[in-house]
Protein backbone atom coordinates (compact mmCIF):
# COMPACT_ATOMS: atom_id res chain seq x y z
CA UNK A 1 0.00 0.00 0.00
CA UNK A 2 1.10 3.34 -0.85
CA UNK A 3 2.12 5.61 1.59
CA UNK A 4 -0.22 8.22 2.94
CA UNK A 5 -0.26 12.17 1.94
CA UNK A 6 0.48 13.33 5.50
CA UNK A 7 0.67 11.74 8.61
CA UNK A 8 1.22 13.39 11.91
CA UNK A 9 2.46 10.64 14.40
CA UNK A 10 2.27 11.69 18.12
CA UNK A 11 2.68 15.39 17.86
CA UNK A 12 3.28 17.42 20.79
CA UNK A 13 3.46 21.52 21.04
CA UNK A 14 3.80 23.18 24.43
CA UNK A 15 4.21 27.38 25.01
CA UNK A 16 5.83 27.62 27.97
CA UNK A 17 5.43 24.12 29.51
CA UNK A 18 1.42 24.22 28.52
CA UNK A 19 0.80 21.19 26.36
CA UNK A 20 -1.00 22.66 23.47
CA UNK A 21 -1.23 19.73 21.43
CA UNK A 22 -0.70 16.37 23.03
CA UNK A 23 -0.17 13.50 20.88
CA UNK A 24 -2.07 14.11 17.90
CA UNK A 25 -1.89 11.17 14.99
CA UNK A 26 -3.46 10.84 12.32
CA UNK A 27 -3.21 10.20 8.36
CA UNK A 28 -4.74 12.41 5.47
CA UNK A 29 -4.98 10.62 1.57
CA UNK A 30 -4.99 11.81 -1.50
CA UNK A 31 -8.89 13.00 -1.90
CA UNK A 32 -9.51 13.87 1.48
CA UNK A 33 -11.83 16.38 2.61
CA UNK A 34 -11.36 16.31 6.82
CA UNK A 35 -12.98 18.89 9.10
CA UNK A 36 -11.06 19.81 12.21
CA UNK A 37 -13.15 20.57 14.86
CA UNK A 38 -13.00 21.66 18.73
CA UNK A 39 -13.92 24.46 21.09
CA UNK A 40 -12.24 27.24 21.36
CA UNK A 41 -8.71 27.17 22.63
CA UNK A 42 -8.32 23.08 21.57
CA UNK A 43 -5.25 23.92 19.84
CA UNK A 44 -6.77 23.71 16.54
CA UNK A 45 -4.84 26.95 14.56
CA UNK A 46 -1.58 25.89 16.51
CA UNK A 47 -1.85 22.23 15.21
CA UNK A 48 -2.27 24.02 12.03
CA UNK A 49 0.67 26.04 12.30
CA UNK A 50 2.87 23.27 13.25
CA UNK A 51 2.11 21.03 10.05
CA UNK A 52 2.30 24.21 7.81
CA UNK A 53 5.53 24.82 9.42
CA UNK A 54 5.06 28.21 10.98
CA UNK A 55 5.81 26.57 14.60
CA UNK A 56 8.38 23.82 15.51
CA UNK A 57 7.04 20.58 17.14
CA UNK A 58 8.00 20.13 20.55
CA UNK A 59 7.48 16.16 20.02
CA UNK A 60 6.65 14.06 17.32
CA UNK A 61 6.84 14.07 13.40
CA UNK A 62 4.86 15.11 10.54
CA UNK A 63 5.95 12.93 7.28
CA UNK A 64 5.02 13.92 3.65
CA UNK A 65 4.44 11.01 1.34
CA UNK A 66 6.68 8.97 3.83
CA UNK A 67 9.22 11.53 4.14
CA UNK A 68 9.83 13.20 7.45
CA UNK A 69 9.25 16.81 6.95
CA UNK A 70 9.35 17.39 10.67
CA UNK A 71 12.35 19.94 10.20
CA UNK A 72 11.23 21.53 7.00
CA UNK A 73 10.50 25.24 6.13
CA UNK A 74 7.28 26.87 5.21
CA UNK A 75 8.82 27.45 1.65
CA UNK A 76 9.91 23.55 1.69
CA UNK A 77 6.49 22.37 2.58
CA UNK A 78 4.97 24.47 -0.03
CA UNK A 79 7.21 23.28 -2.66
CA UNK A 80 6.37 19.51 -2.14
CA UNK A 81 2.91 20.62 -1.73
CA UNK A 82 1.68 21.39 1.56
CA UNK A 83 -0.40 24.05 1.34
CA UNK A 84 -2.09 26.00 3.62
CA UNK A 85 -4.24 28.91 2.55
CA UNK A 86 -6.58 32.07 3.52
CA UNK A 87 -3.46 34.32 4.78
CA UNK A 88 -4.42 37.02 2.83
CA UNK A 89 -1.30 39.35 3.61
CA UNK A 90 0.78 37.31 0.69
CA UNK A 91 -1.56 39.38 -1.66
CA UNK A 92 -0.01 42.31 -3.62
CA UNK A 93 -2.90 44.70 -3.43
CA UNK A 94 -1.42 46.85 -6.18
CA UNK A 95 -2.24 44.43 -8.67
CA UNK A 96 -4.79 42.47 -10.92
CA UNK A 97 -6.00 39.53 -9.67
CA UNK A 98 -4.55 37.54 -12.60
CA UNK A 99 -0.95 38.84 -12.11
CA UNK A 100 -1.33 37.55 -8.47
CA UNK A 101 -2.13 34.37 -9.51
CA UNK A 102 0.61 34.72 -12.62
CA UNK A 103 2.90 35.26 -9.73
CA UNK A 104 2.14 32.25 -7.88
CA UNK A 105 1.80 29.90 -10.78
CA UNK A 106 5.44 31.16 -12.03
CA UNK A 107 6.81 30.93 -8.42
CA UNK A 108 5.86 27.02 -8.75
CA UNK A 109 7.50 26.77 -12.03
CA UNK A 110 10.77 28.79 -10.79
CA UNK A 111 10.16 31.74 -12.97
CA UNK A 112 11.74 34.70 -11.38
CA UNK A 113 9.94 37.88 -11.31
CA UNK A 114 12.07 40.26 -13.14
CA UNK A 115 10.53 40.17 -16.50
CA UNK A 116 7.05 39.26 -15.26
CA UNK A 117 5.01 41.69 -17.76
CA UNK A 118 6.38 39.49 -20.61
CA UNK A 119 5.49 36.30 -19.00
CA UNK A 120 1.90 36.57 -17.71
CA UNK A 121 0.59 36.23 -21.00
CA UNK A 122 2.52 33.46 -22.19
CA UNK A 123 0.26 30.72 -23.07
CA UNK A 124 1.08 28.13 -20.55
CA UNK A 125 1.13 30.60 -17.77
CA UNK A 126 -2.20 32.52 -19.15
CA UNK A 127 -3.94 28.63 -19.17
CA UNK A 128 -2.88 28.26 -15.39
CA UNK A 129 -4.67 31.40 -14.35
CA UNK A 130 -7.29 31.55 -16.58
CA UNK A 131 -7.94 27.90 -15.52
CA UNK A 132 -7.81 28.26 -11.79
CA UNK A 133 -9.80 31.72 -11.87
CA UNK A 134 -12.48 29.68 -13.42
CA UNK A 135 -12.63 26.93 -11.58
CA UNK A 136 -12.85 29.09 -8.30
CA UNK A 137 -15.72 31.25 -10.60
CA UNK A 138 -14.06 34.56 -10.39
CA UNK A 139 -12.76 34.72 -14.00
CA UNK A 140 -14.99 37.80 -14.32
CA UNK A 141 -12.36 39.48 -11.66
CA UNK A 142 -9.14 38.69 -13.96
CA UNK A 143 -8.41 42.64 -14.62
CA UNK A 144 -9.53 43.79 -11.17
CA UNK A 145 -7.17 45.20 -9.02
CA UNK A 146 -7.22 43.69 -5.59
CA UNK A 147 -7.34 46.77 -3.95
CA UNK A 148 -10.86 46.74 -4.97
CA UNK A 149 -12.32 43.34 -4.14
CA UNK A 150 -14.91 42.86 -2.02
CA UNK A 151 -13.16 40.74 1.29
CA UNK A 152 -15.02 36.91 0.00
CA UNK A 153 -14.07 37.77 -3.33
CA UNK A 154 -10.17 38.37 -1.64
CA UNK A 155 -10.48 34.82 -0.08
CA UNK A 156 -11.26 33.11 -3.06
CA UNK A 157 -8.17 35.09 -4.39
CA UNK A 158 -6.59 33.65 -1.73
CA UNK A 159 -7.68 30.17 -2.36
CA UNK A 160 -6.66 30.88 -6.19
CA UNK A 161 -2.73 31.23 -5.14
CA UNK A 162 -3.36 28.49 -3.01
CA UNK A 163 -4.43 26.07 -6.14
CA UNK A 164 -1.52 27.64 -8.07
CA UNK A 165 1.09 26.16 -5.83
CA UNK A 166 -0.54 22.92 -6.80
CA UNK A 167 -0.90 21.62 -3.72
CA UNK A 168 -1.36 17.86 -2.76
CA UNK A 169 -2.74 18.73 0.70
CA UNK A 170 -4.66 22.41 1.10
CA UNK A 171 -5.16 23.35 4.46
CA UNK A 172 -8.31 25.89 5.14
CA UNK A 173 -8.00 27.60 8.29
CA UNK A 174 -11.85 29.37 8.53
CA UNK A 175 -12.35 30.03 5.16
CA UNK A 176 -15.34 32.23 5.76
CA UNK A 177 -14.90 33.30 8.98
CA UNK A 178 -15.56 37.00 8.60
CA UNK A 179 -17.20 36.47 5.35
CA UNK A 180 -20.82 38.34 5.21
CA UNK A 181 -23.28 35.95 4.34
CA UNK A 182 -24.28 36.92 1.14
CA UNK A 183 -20.64 36.34 0.21
CA UNK A 184 -19.86 32.95 2.06
CA UNK A 185 -22.22 31.05 -0.14
CA UNK A 186 -19.43 31.68 -3.18
CA UNK A 187 -16.84 30.19 -1.12
CA UNK A 188 -18.72 27.33 -0.25
CA UNK A 189 -19.16 26.53 -3.57
CA UNK A 190 -15.54 27.18 -4.74
CA UNK A 191 -14.43 24.41 -2.46
CA UNK A 192 -16.59 21.99 -3.44
CA UNK A 193 -15.17 22.79 -7.05
CA UNK A 194 -12.01 21.98 -5.92
CA UNK A 195 -9.84 19.72 -7.78
CA UNK A 196 -10.91 15.92 -6.14
CA UNK A 197 -7.33 14.12 -6.07
CA UNK A 198 -6.44 17.29 -3.74
CA UNK A 199 -6.48 16.31 0.10
CA UNK A 200 -8.51 19.01 1.79
CA UNK A 201 -8.47 19.40 5.57
CA UNK A 202 -10.34 22.97 6.95
CA UNK A 203 -11.13 24.08 10.64
CA UNK A 204 -13.97 25.20 10.29
CA UNK A 205 -16.78 26.56 13.42
CA UNK A 206 -19.90 26.36 11.08
CA UNK A 207 -21.55 22.79 11.49
CA UNK A 208 -23.52 23.40 8.79
CA UNK A 209 -21.00 23.89 6.31
CA UNK A 210 -18.42 20.98 7.98
CA UNK A 211 -21.33 18.18 7.41
CA UNK A 212 -21.66 19.75 3.50
CA UNK A 213 -18.19 19.51 3.15
CA UNK A 214 -16.62 16.63 5.07
CA UNK A 215 -16.25 13.35 5.07
CA UNK A 216 -13.98 12.55 7.74
CA UNK A 217 -14.43 15.02 11.10
CA UNK A 218 -11.48 15.47 13.70
CA UNK A 219 -11.95 16.18 17.01
CA UNK A 220 -9.66 18.28 19.07
CA UNK A 221 -10.16 19.26 22.59
CA UNK A 222 -7.54 20.51 25.11
CA UNK A 223 -4.93 19.37 22.73
CA UNK A 224 -5.79 15.69 21.98
CA UNK A 225 -7.97 14.24 19.17
CA UNK A 226 -11.36 12.55 21.02
CA UNK A 227 -12.49 11.60 18.03
CA UNK A 228 -11.77 10.37 13.88
CA UNK A 229 -15.03 9.57 12.19
CA UNK A 230 -17.61 10.11 9.83
CA UNK A 231 -19.42 13.12 10.40
CA UNK A 232 -22.79 11.62 10.81
CA UNK A 233 -21.29 9.31 13.85
CA UNK A 234 -19.86 12.67 15.35
CA UNK A 235 -23.03 13.92 16.72
CA UNK A 236 -23.91 10.75 18.46
CA UNK A 237 -20.66 10.78 20.29
CA UNK A 238 -20.83 11.40 23.81
CA UNK A 239 -17.40 12.51 24.80
CA UNK A 240 -17.82 14.86 21.77
CA UNK A 241 -20.99 16.14 22.56
CA UNK A 242 -19.88 16.57 26.05
CA UNK A 243 -16.86 19.05 24.87
CA UNK A 244 -18.12 20.76 22.35
CA UNK A 245 -21.27 20.08 20.04
CA UNK A 246 -23.68 20.05 22.51
CA UNK A 247 -27.27 22.08 21.65
CA UNK A 248 -26.04 21.44 17.86
CA UNK A 249 -26.27 17.91 18.26
CA UNK A 250 -29.49 17.75 20.16
CA UNK A 251 -31.10 19.78 17.21
CA UNK A 252 -30.02 17.14 14.78
CA UNK A 253 -30.92 14.48 16.90
CA UNK A 254 -34.97 15.62 16.81
CA UNK A 255 -34.68 16.02 12.66
N1 LIG B 1 2.17 31.60 20.79
C1 LIG B 1 1.51 31.15 21.88
N2 LIG B 1 2.03 31.26 23.11
C2 LIG B 1 1.39 30.81 24.20
N3 LIG B 1 0.18 30.22 24.15
C3 LIG B 1 -0.41 30.08 22.96
C4 LIG B 1 0.21 30.54 21.75
N4 LIG B 1 -0.61 30.26 20.71
C5 LIG B 1 -1.70 29.67 21.24
N5 LIG B 1 -1.58 29.56 22.58
C6 LIG B 1 -2.57 28.95 23.48
O1 LIG B 1 -2.83 27.66 22.99
C7 LIG B 1 -4.19 27.31 23.18
C8 LIG B 1 -4.78 26.85 21.86
O2 LIG B 1 -4.90 27.97 20.98
P1 LIG B 1 -5.34 27.80 19.47
O3 LIG B 1 -4.43 26.85 18.80
O4 LIG B 1 -5.44 29.16 18.90
O5 LIG B 1 -6.78 27.15 19.62
P2 LIG B 1 -8.03 27.14 18.61
O6 LIG B 1 -7.55 27.51 17.25
O7 LIG B 1 -8.54 25.74 18.69
O8 LIG B 1 -9.03 28.10 19.15
C9 LIG B 1 -4.86 28.54 23.78
O9 LIG B 1 -4.98 28.34 25.16
C10 LIG B 1 -3.91 29.64 23.45
O10 LIG B 1 -3.98 30.65 24.42
MG1 LIG C 1 -8.21 28.98 15.85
Amino acid sequence: MTAPLLELRDVCKSFGGIRVNDGVSFVVREGDRIALIGPNGAGKTTLVNVISGGLDVSQGSILLGGHDITDFSIPQRVDAGLIRTFQITRLFTNLTVAENVALAVMQKKGITRKFFSSWIDRPNIRDQWMQILGLLGIAHLAAARVSQLAYGQQRLLDLALGLALEPKVLILDEPAAGVPSDESGRIIEAIDRLPPKIAVMMIEHDMDLVFKFAKRVLVLANGRLIFEGDPSAVTHDSEVRRAYLGTYADGRHTS
